[in-house]
């Protein structure tokens, strides 16, 4: 309801926290057409898990340093996996397939050696869940310092500075180097997580659900420092949640998933406000609107579940829950297109299609 084999082999399904460095910048080379290259680009992504599910289906979108991108969807639309597809972290026996440049590198076919120093500096990743998965019997100094002692960006005694720094950057005194996680609450767990995502200055956090296990006012207070942190230091974000209000109110685009596809992608607040794909609107029709006590009292959602990844639908992978599908829809698939300008869906009703649909009704 609406609210690749691997190339790695990589075995763990969540990791804690995978930073990534990219050790020789090349973001300065332009590309053919002379337009600098993005943070990240992601060209037709494509992931099959080992049990048939495509889980990501030909997902197209870029980044720009210091930009925010939010991805929404119902649970099961492919956002983590989206989110592991990024730095290789899918289990064995799926398919990946498409490009993940990052900095311009693929990072689906770098060799890997490459790939390790690259998930120490490039990106890091903040998981769905992460802040349950510190170690218990480690103080969460070592845990923060350890990326930088294994690829040796500090020497032990410039890694505890930096700990102490990294955690006063998240809002936590330095002194909390010393405590063990059972002696933090959830709110400063996760900020511990954002500390170790940092540690070693990424260009890229990519942050799966990073708040939604808070209570309302801890959840703001880290979405505040993220976008803090991101706009102090010029990062790129990813922003992974299911909650569009969230998104809207904390990035800067917004992507929407349904299916493993990207079905509607646009400047934030016009797509949260306005969606253009009817999943789009459902989605953001459920969120009760601060200021329209309408909404609130009605918050609109939509019948039926979204598809098994194993056996889609043939046609546009909504018209089961559809309330404007036509007789079209249920045969032929809707590319991404320009849906006005600086907006793209997916959809028989937008851009140039839609006027012929609507001759030929
Ligand atoms: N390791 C796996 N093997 C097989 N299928 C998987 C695996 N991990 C995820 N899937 C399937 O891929 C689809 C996408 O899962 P994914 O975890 O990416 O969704 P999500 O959008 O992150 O959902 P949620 O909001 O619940 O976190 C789901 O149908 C899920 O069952
Ligand atoms: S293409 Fe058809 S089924 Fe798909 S969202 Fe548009 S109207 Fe609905
Ligand atoms: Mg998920």
């Amino acid at each position: 309801m609406v609210p690749g084999a691997s190339r790695t082999g990589h075995r763990r399904r969540r990791p804690r926290v995978h930073p990534v460095r990219t050790h020789h910048r090349i973001r300065t080379q332009p590309q053919a057409g002379g337009d600098p290259l993005s943070l990240l680009d992601i060209r037709n992504l494509e992931v099959t898990y080992a049990s048939g599910a495509a889980a990501v289906r030909g997902v197209d979108l870029s980044l720009e340093a210091g930009q925010k991108l939010g991805i929404a969807g119902e649970s099961g639309c492919g956002k983590s996996t989206l989110a592991l597809a990024l730095l290789r972290l899918l289990p064995a026996g799926t398919r990946i397939t498409g490009e993940v440049l990052l900095d311009g590198e693929d990072v689906l076919t770098m060799k890997w050696g490459r790939l390790r120093a690259v998930r120490w500096a490039g990106a890091s990743i903040v998981f769905q869940g992460a802040m349950h998965s510190l170690n218990a019997v480690h103080r969460i100094g070592d845990q923060i310092a350890e990326p930088m002692l294994i690829h040796r960006t500090a020497t032990p005694t410039a890694a505890k500075k930096r700990v102490g720094e990294l955690l006063e950057q998240v809002g936590l005194p330095a002194a909390r180097a010393q405590a063990y996680p059972h002696e933090l609450s959830g709110g400063q767990r996760q900020r511990v997580m954002i500390a170790m995502a940092l540690a070693c200055d990424p260009s890229l956090i990519v942050a799966d659900e990073p708040t939604t296990a808070l209570d309302v006012m801890i959840q703001a207070q880290i979405l505040r420092l993220i976008e803090q942190l991101v706009s102090d230091k010029g990062l790129g974000l990813v922003m992974i949640s299911h909650d569009l209000a969230v998104l809207a109110d904390t990035c800067d685009r917004l992507a929407v998933m349904y299916a493993g596809r990207v079905v509607e992608e646009g400047p934030a607040s016009q797509v949260y406000e306005d969606a253009e794909h009817p999943y789009g609107k459902a989605l953001s029709g459920a969120f009760p609107r601060i200021g329209d006590p309408a909404s609130r009292r009605a918050p609109r959602g939509l019948a039926g579940d979204p598809p098994d990844p194993s056996a889609l639908p043939g046609g546009c992978t909504f018209h089961p829950r559809c309330p404007v599908a036509l007789d079209i829809c249920a045969t032929e698939d809707q590319e991404l297109r320009s849906a006005s300008p600086g907006r793209r869906a997916a959809c028989v009703h937008v851009g140039a299609s839609a006027a012929v649909v609507e001759q030929t009704r």
